[in-house]
C-alpha cells in the first residue's frame, strides 16, 4: 500500500424509540433478568413506523461528513454494509445515494455483522490504490421490522436493535500525519451459513417464499446460539492477534478495543483471554443491542465524541457474525 488512509469523520444515528427488556416481557415469555444475564442488553432502539434504513444511514453519514468538514459532492463512492436491505433490490445504498443527489457511485456489501470491517477493507483498498480520494462507509440495520415477537423467536429477537454508523475514509498524503488504517484481516466459513440465517425469501425457492415457510417462520432469523457463541470466542481472539501481528502492534500498545456487540459475555471472555484491561474495552450493547454492521461504527462515533479516541492512538476493531464471517482492523487514529 503506497497511499495511507485516514478516517477523517465519524457519525452515528439510532432511532428515538427505546424498547426495554420490560417492554419485550409484554410480548413474549422472557424476562429482564434472563436478557441481562445472558447478553448484557438492557434496552435497544427500534424505528418508528415509516422510518427507513436510508433515513438512519443518511443521519449517520451527514454527521460523518460534518466531522470531516466535507460536502457530499466531495465523496467519490459510498459503501453500505447491511443484512437488512430496504428493498430486495436495489440495495439500500441507492436509496441513501438519492438523498445526496448527483451520480455518486454506491453499492451494498453483505457480510452481516462483519460487514463494516469488510467495507473498511474495500474503502481502504479503493483509496490506497489511488482509485478514489474519499469513500463514505456506512453500516446500517433495521432489524426490528423482521423479528419474531412471539415466544418462539425470543432467543434471537431480544438481542437485536436498529441503528447506523458511518465513517469517511480519505487519502492521507501529509507526511507528518501518521494516521492510517494499518491492517484489515478478514475470514469466512460458509459451511456454517445456516447456523445463523434468514432462510426466506430466497431465489432458490419456488416463488421465493411459500405459505408453508411463512407458517414455520422461515422469514425470521434463526440461530444456534451456543454454536455461534463458541465460534465467536475462538475466532475473535485469533483474528485480532493475526491483525495486530501483521501491523507489528502489541496488545499493550492499543489504546482502545472495539468489538462487535453481539453479547457482552462474548466480549468479556475475549478481553479476558487476551488480557485486555476492562478500561480499554468499550461496549454499548447495554443501550443498543446488536446492530450488526452498524455496531462497530456506532462505537467509533461515540468514542470519538466522548474524547476517548485521540489522534495518534491505536484502535483495534474486531467482529464475528453470520456467514460465518469474522475480521479485525487496526487503525492509527
Ligand atoms: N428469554 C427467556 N428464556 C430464553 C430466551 C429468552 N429471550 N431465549 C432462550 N431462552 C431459554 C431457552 O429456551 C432455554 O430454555 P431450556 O433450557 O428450557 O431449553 C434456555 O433459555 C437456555 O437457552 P440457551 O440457548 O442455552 O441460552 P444461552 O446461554 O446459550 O444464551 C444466547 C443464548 C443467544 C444469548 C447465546 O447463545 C449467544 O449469545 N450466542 C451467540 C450470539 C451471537 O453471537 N450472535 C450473533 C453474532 S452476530
Amino acid at each position: 500500500m503506497t497511499i495511507r488512509t485516514k478516517i477523517t469523520g465519524t457519525g452515528m444515528y439510532v432511532p428515538d424509540r427505546v424498547v426495554t427488556n420490560k417492554d419485550l416481557e409484554e410480548l413474549m415469555d422472557t424476562s429482564d433478568e434472563w436478557i441481562r444475564q445472558r447478553s448484557g442488553i438492557v434496552e435497544r432502539r427500534y424505528v418508528s413506523e415509516g422510518q427507513l434504513p436510508a433515513d438512519l444511514a443518511e443521519a449517520a453519514c451527514r454527521q460523518a461528513l460534518e466531522a470531516a468538514e466535507l460536502d457530499a459532492d466531495q465523496i467519490d463512492c459510498i459503501v453500505l454494509a447491511t443484512l437488512s436491505s430496504q428493498a430486495d433490490f436495489p440495495g439500500t445504498s441507492f436509496f441513501l445515494q438519492e438523498r445526496f443527489g448527483g451520480t455518486l457511485p454506491c453499492f451494498d456489501l453483505r457480510a452481516q455483522c462483519t460487514g463494516f470491517l469488510y467495507s473498511l477493507m474495500v474503502a481502504r483498498s479503493l483509496v490506497a490504490s489511488g482509485q478514489y480520494q474519499r469513500v463514505m462507509v456506512v453500516g446500517c440495520e433495521v432489524h426490528s421490522t423482521g423479528l419474531d415477537f412471539s415466544t418462539e423467536g425470543r432467543d434471537v429477537t431480544v438481542l437485536f436493535g436498529d441503528g447506523a454508523g458511518a465513517v469517511i475514509v480519505e487519502a492521507n498524503t501529509d507526511e507528518d500525519d501518521r494516521s492510517d488504517i494499518l491492517e484489515v484481516r478478514l475470514h469466512a466459513e460458509g459451511k456454517y451459513a445456516k447456523k445463523l440465517w434468514v432462510e426466506a425469501p430466497g431465489t432458490g425457492l419456488p416463488g421465493r417464499i411459500t405459505q408453508e415457510m411463512m407458517d414455520r417462520g422461515a422469514h425470521f432469523p434463526s440461530m444456534q446460539g451456543k454454536f455461534v457463541f463458541k465460534h465467536a470466542v475462538t475466532r475473535m481472539p485469533q483474528v485480532l492477534r493475526e491483525t495486530l501481528d501483521a501491523a507489528s502492534v502489541k496488545i499493550d500498545d492499543v489504546a482502545l478495543f472495539l468489538f462487535h456487540q453481539a453479547n457482552l459475555r462474548i466480549n468479556e471472555y475475549v478481553a479476558n483471554h487476551l488480557e485486555i484491561p476492562a478500561e480499554k474495552l468499550r461496549n454499548n450493547i447495554q443501550r443498543y443491542g446488536n446492530c450488526s454492521a452498524a455496531s462497530i461504527p456506532i462505537l467509533l462515533a461515540e468514542a470519538e465524541r466522548e474524547g476517548i479516541l485521540k489522534r495518534g492512538d491505536l484502535v483495534s476493531m474486531t467482529g464475528f457474525g453470520s456467514g460465518f464471517s469474522w475480521g479485525s482492523a487496526v487503525v492509527r487514529w
